[in-house]
């Protein structure tokens, strides 16, 4: 059987990181997007934040108008980011949990406890044509709530999989693989992503249930060394390779 495609979205989001720091244009994570386009990505993924940490308003605009693949927009469930991706309809929006004094965004969405608020989410969003992700856990009450909220894909965390080593590292791993499994059996398209690098990413791209990943940090990190082209290519030939041989 022909293994199933594993789409990368790569997330731009600390080339605007890099770029705010000084407070001018450069670095471009428009100029990233197409560059990331270039050089393998299926997709790509930018988180606006509550506090415009990395990506701008005005990036999403350019996002949308001036790159042709698929843009993910990663979101908070709030009125406020609604009401933008409303106004945008990106052609994906990945729900994330948001809370302003971390660094990143630290473990999944609770579809379960946060049933009722997520609701008018999934279903404005749908309704606008934007198909809806949610990211959690991958954990089995989190998947089954996530689709009786109605959301087509689920976006499994595998942070705690990418920090952990040795036995605690195989142990996410299989909690992944059954989640993904279960992702399946339900009708949910399955993606993973945050904090996937190199080392890390053979495991899960050779799970084949899932379709998509969504990598950034990593990659505009090790674009410092080899440039971003060579930093996406090296990733895509992990994952294709890793699919490949699962
Ligand atoms: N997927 C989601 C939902 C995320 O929130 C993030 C981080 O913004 C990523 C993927 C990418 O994670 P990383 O930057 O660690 O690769």
């Amino acid at each position: 059987m022909m293994a199933r495609q594993l789409r990368l979205g790569v997330n731009i989001d600390h080339v605007a990181t890099i770029r705010n720091a000084r407070g001018g244009g450069h670095p471009d994570p428009v100029e990233a997007a197409r560059m990331a386009a270039m050089a393998g990505a299926d997709g790509i993924t930018a988180h606006l934040r509550e506090d415009r940490r990395h990506i701008s308003d005005d990036d999403i605009v350019r996002l949308c108008n001036e790159i042709d693949k698929p843009l993910n927009l990663e979101m908070a469930a709030t009125d406020e980011m609604l009401e933008i991706a409303l106004g945008h309809s990106p052609h994906a929006a990945c729900i994330v949990p948001e809370k302003r004094e971390e660094r990143t965004t630290e473990g999944g969405l609770d579809a379960v406890g946060g049933h009722d608020h997520l609701m008018p989410f999934v279903q404005q969003l749908t309704n606008a044509g934007v198909r809806v992700s949610l990211f959690i856990e991958p954990d089995i009450k989190q998947l089954d709530a996530a689709k009786s909220l109605g959301a087509p894909v689920v976006e499994l965390h595998v942070g705690a999989y990418c920090d952990a080593s040795g036995d605690q590292r195989e142990s996410h791993l299989k909690r992944i693989i059954k989640a993904a499994a279960h992702a399946e059996a339900i009708g949910l398209e399955c993606h993973a992503g945050h904090g996937l690098t190199y080392d890390a990413v053979g495991p899960i791209a050779a799970i084949e249930t899932i379709v998509e990943l969504n990598i950034g940090h990593f990659l505009i990190g090790e674009a410092i060394f080899s440039g971003l082209e060579a930093s996406i290519r090296g990733m895509r030939d992990r994952m294709d390779a890793a699919r490949k041989d699962a």
